[in-house]
C-alpha cells in the first residue's frame, strides 16, 4: 500500500469512513425511491466504484445503467457542451432516474446531462455525487444527494483520477505538490 500512500500529501476520507456514508446515502435512496424503479445511472469511469458500494446499500428495486460523457477540453476545465460517448441503453422515458457522479466541481457536465434526461421524457432526474465542490460552481445544478462537501483542491482516489492513475485507491485525499510538477 506504501507505494501509493507515498504519493498523497493528505487522506481526507478513509475507507471505513466512505463505507459508513455511503451506507447511510443507500438507505436515504432507499427510503426515497421505494415503490418508484428509478433507474440509476452511473457515470463512467469516475463514479464506478461508488456505485457499486451505493447499490448494494439500496434495498428497493432498481435497474442500473452506465453512461460515458466527456465535457473536458484539454485543459482541466470543463467546457459547456457534453459529448456523450457511451450512452444509456434503457429509455428513461417515463421512469424516475438517479445519476450517480464522482465529483460535482462547475456543474456543467449534470446541468447539461440533466436536461438531456429531461428532454427524453425522464419523469424525474436527481443527482447523487460522491463529492461536492460548491465553492467551484458556474452553472447552478441542484444536489440531491452527495457524500462530501470538498473545498476547491484536486482530489484523487475511490475511483477519481489525476491522469488516469490512482482510480483504484481506496481512499479519498490530495496528491503532494511534486507529482503534479514532476509530470
Ligand atoms: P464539472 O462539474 O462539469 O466541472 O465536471 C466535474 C468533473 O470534473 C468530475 O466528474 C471529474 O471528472 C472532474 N473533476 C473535478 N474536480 C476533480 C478533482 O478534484 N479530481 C479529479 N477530477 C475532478
Ligand atoms: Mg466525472
Amino acid at each position: 500500500m506504501d507505494y501509493i500512500k507515498k504519493d498523497f500529501a493528505e487522506i481526507l476520507y478513509t475507507r471505513e469512513q466512505i463505507r459508513q456514508r455511503v451506507e447511510e446515502l443507500g438507505r436515504q435512496i432507499t427510503a426515497d425511491y421505494d415503490g418508484k424503479h428509478p433507474i440509476v445511472v452511473c457515470i463512467l469511469k469516475g463514479a464506478g466504484m461508488f456505485m457499486a458500494d451505493l447499490i448494494r446499500e439500496i434495498r428497493t428495486p432498481i435497474n442500473i445503467d452506465f453512461m460515458a460523457v466527456s465535457s473536458y477540453g484539454s485543459g482541466t476545465e470543463s467546457s459547456g457542451v457534453i459529448k456523450i460517448k457511451k450512452d444509456m441503453d434503457r429509455n428513461p422515458d417515463g421512469r424516475h432516474i438517479l445519476i450517480v457522479e464522482d465529483i460535482v466541481d462547475t456543474g456543467r457536465t449534470l446541468s447539461r446531462l440533466k436536461e438531456e434526461l429531461e428532454k427524453r421524457g425522464a419523469v424525474s432526474v436527481k443527482i447523487c455525487t460522491f463529492l461536492n465542490k460548491p465553492s467551484r460552481r458556474v452553472i447552478p445544478v441542484q444536489v440531491d444527494y452527495c457524500g462530501y462537501e470538498v473545498g476547491d483542491e484536486f482530489i484523487v482516489g475511490y475511483g477519481i483520477d489525476y491522469d488516469e492513475r490512482y482510480r483504484n485507491v481506496p481512499f479519498i485525499g490530495t496528491l503532494k505538490r511534486d507529482i503534479y510538477e514532476n509530470k
